[in-house]
């Protein structure tokens, strides 16, 4: 055999989740597929594998509190071999029309919705949104990762909008203090010789700051991480955790029709809420499902310590681990 094309053997510290033959058979089984009306209490805390425009009408009205859309993005990407396009902008709004309302019949008058997007994909997002949600702010994550072009700027960056069903002020969950980020102070002011807004501890000099609408502090999962699966858009925790804790209580329910590798529903058992994914592809179910039976032995969400988010790479001693880890 030419030693060029052995392929190389995994990397020790690849932590990557895979499923076996007789894991992906077992959690196959598992899988929940509608035929007919389903109650709240049939949907809960289950993984549904199938088209989401036939379980829409299948779902009960007003169940849920916070919805998490992370569609395709009006992109070229393959998902399991099956292959999305780019279109144009006013066929991509036309696809998001045409199941949009039917998965809004599913919110509470309180619930909130975060859709996901990119620069392309935003304007039909916001076109579609607007007519029938409340948008209350566009979040940017730098996802650091990204490819080069040769005449363009890299595209690194992608929107998370935050909508609510209501309009008024007082009709949503907003839980600021559960989402306060920890930054590093570069500047150590002193007032009367005592620290100015900020706090020292063994980790350093440090401030709680409120959440804002930049979001730098997230990494893409990759193959190190424990989190990581190999499908080809899948989420940070870190990153739901803040929209689960920001916009939930425990015990809400959570809704995500685009569950992929399940990184919403994981996190919602993780903090304690309830929730229901539906996902078409049964690989990505499968893997799902394994995520939530890992996530019931190890509930830590990387980044998310001590009941605050801590900066990107920061060093952290956890209360369970005598190692310094990264968060
Ligand atoms: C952007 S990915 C979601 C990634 C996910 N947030 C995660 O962290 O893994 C979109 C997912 O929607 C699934 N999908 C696309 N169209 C669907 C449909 N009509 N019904 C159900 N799932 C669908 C794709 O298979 C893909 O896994």
């Amino acid at each position: 055999m030419n030693p060029n094309t052995q392929s190389k053997p995994p990397s020790p510290h690849n932590r990557t989740i895979t499923l076996s033959h007789a894991e992906r058979t077992s959690y196959a089984a598992q899988l929940l597929t509608l035929k007919r009306p389903a109650s709240v209490k049939r949907l809960t805390n289950r993984i549904l594998r199938q088209d989401m425009l036939e379980v829409l009408p299948l779902l009960p009205s007003a169940f849920v509190d916070l919805l998490i859309l992370d569609p395709p993005y009006n992109l070229r990407k393959t998902f399991n071999g099956r292959t999305f396009k780019e279109t144009p902008s006013h066929e991509y709004q036309e696809w998001l029309e045409c199941w949009f309302p039917s998965v809004l019949r599913t919110l509470k008058p309180t619930a909130s919705v975060y859709i996901c997007g990119d620069w392309k994909s935003s304007a039909a997002i916001v076109a579609v949104a607007s007519k029938y949600l409340c948008i209350r702010n566009r979040i940017t994550w730098e996802r650091e990762k990204g490819r080069a072009a040769a005449r363009n700027w890299k595209n690194c960056s992608e929107d998370i909008w935050f909508c609510t069903a209501s309009d008024k002020p007082h009709e949503y969950t907003f839980n600021a203090d559960a989402v306060k980020l920890r930054r590093r102070v570069l500047a150590p002011y002193k007032e009367n010789g005592r620290p100015k807004d900020w706090q020292n501890d063994e980790h350093g000099n440090h401030r709680l700051t409120a959440a804002s609408n930049l979001w730098t502090d997230l990494t893409v999962p990759f193959w190190s991480m424990p989190e990581n699966t190999a499908h080809p858009t899948q989420k940070p925790e870190k990153l739901l955790a803040k929209l689960l804790l920001a916009s939930s209580h425990a015990g809400n329910m959570v809704f995500d029709p685009f569950c992929g590798s399940g990184t919403t529903a994981v996190v919602a058992q993780k903090l304690g809420r309830r929730f229901v994914a539906i996902e078409q592809d049964e690989e990505y179910a499968c893997l799902a499902l394994k995520r939530l039976a890992l996530a019931a032995k190890e509930a830590r969400i990387q980044g998310y310590e001590d009941e605050v988010f801590w900066e990107r790479n920061a060093q952290h001693h956890t209360r369970n681990h005598t190692q310094q880890s990264h968060l």
